[in-house]
């Protein structure tokens, strides 16, 4: 049980901001997701709320209590790493034993059994607590190291990339198993990643980071239906929104000062050709097939020289040269300025 605080945290490294001013309130048993590009600052923000790094400004907050001074082994959180590393020389049982037979743990080893077996079943590793740590899978030493985490019982898990080097599978199983145990065992968890993916499905709430910063935090569908800029608009949805001149639409219905008019893949209605051009919608333009792909769904238009990408359903076909009818309605679509800030409309 735990709630994580960052107040106006910021850390440099020489010249490099790498967390800048950060503010987030996480609540016990959250699932938080930090999302954003390499570099962003993601590991950064993970190794200061461990205690890993000092903040040069601002403070970071466990349960109310600001935790500056407080040694990371004393934080009670558990940190799990992109790259797991086990004692390759202990087995499963031995590597998940382990943080709880630290002296000052004083667990008794009748405890330690129970404590393993469970946390192994529910990882699904039970038939493999005797295999050496280095005759494993990828996904399983993830588990393992996971795992490993679970034992201690931690009051916060932080998570660094934890499943970015297993393989799509994998990832996917890894991911909905998360999930699972988040719910079982109702921790609070901060999670970084630079998938959206991942992000989307495993958040409470998303907090996009871009150079440092928290662009926005929210739940997935508000961050996605309803972000504040270009980069937290762009850094959600595949594909990608589409970003649109300005010129191609009619100025009188645009706010002043837009540059860049966007609008979802989905929410671009094709009309149906055999009943005539959108049934009347005043709104439609005439735009030509580039590309069509039945496996994806995805019709690529071409509008004045703009690629303009809509999602379709699989009944329906389109032959490059088509000529479809399109309506961008008004109500999708997204205005923002030259500095990336959206204009309320
Ligand atoms: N120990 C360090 N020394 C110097 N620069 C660092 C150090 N750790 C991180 N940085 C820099 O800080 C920025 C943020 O890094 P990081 O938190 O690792 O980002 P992310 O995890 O999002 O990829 C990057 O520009 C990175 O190069
Ligand atoms: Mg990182």
């Amino acid at each position: 049980m735990a709630e994580i605080q960052l107040r106006n945290v910021s850390k440099r490294f020489g010249d490099i901001v790498a967390v800048d001013d950060l503010s987030i309130d996480v609540m016990d048993c959250e699932f938080v997701v930090l999302l954003g590009p390499s570099g962003a600052g993601k590991t950064t923000t993970l190794r200061l709320i461990a205690g890993l790094e000092q903040p040069d400004a601002g403070d970071v907050l466990i349960d109310g209590a600001i935790a500056t001074g407080v040694h990371p082994s004393e934080r009670d959180v558990a940190f799990i790493f992109q790259q797991y590393s086990l004692y390759p020389h202990l087995t499963v049982f031995g590597n998940l034993a382990f943080p709880l037979r630290s002296p000052r743990r004083r667990s008794s080893e009748a405890d330690v059994r129970a404590r393993v077996h469970a946390v192994a079943e529910m990882l699904h590793m039970e038939s493999k607590l005797d295999n050496m740590a280095t005759h494993l899978s990828g996904g399983e030493m993830q588990r393992v190291a996971i795992g490993r985490a679970l034992v201690r019982q931690p009051k916060v898990f932080l998570m660094d990339e934890p499943l970015s080097s297993l393989d799509a599978k994998l990832r996917e199983e890894l991911r909905i198993e998360l999930k699972r145990l988040h719910r079982t065992i109702g921790a609070t968890i901060i999670y970084v990643t630079h998938d959206q993916v991942e992000a989307t499905t495993l958040a409470d709430r998303i907090g996009i980071l871009d150079h440092g910063r928290l662009v926005q935090i929210g739940t997935p569908r508000e961050v996605y239906g309803n972000p504040v800029s270009l980069s937290a608009a762009q850094r959600l949805g595949s594909p990608p929104i589409n970003l649109l001149p300005p010129t191609l639409f009619d100025s009188a219905h645009m706010p002043a000062r837009t540059a860049t008019v966007a609008i979802r893949p989905e929410d671009i209605v094709l009309h149906d050709p055999d009943v005539g051009d959108a049934r009347g919608a005043q709104d439609a333009l005439n735009l030509t097939v580039l590309e069509y792909s039945p496996l994806r769904h995805l019709l690529i238009l071409d509008r004045a020289g703009t690629a303009v990408v809509a999602t379709t359903i699989a009944e329906r076909n389109f032959s490059p040269g088509q000529s479809v009818g399109v309506s961008l309605p008004a109500r999708s679509l997204l205005y923002f300025r030259a500095d990336g800030r959206r204009i309320p409309t």
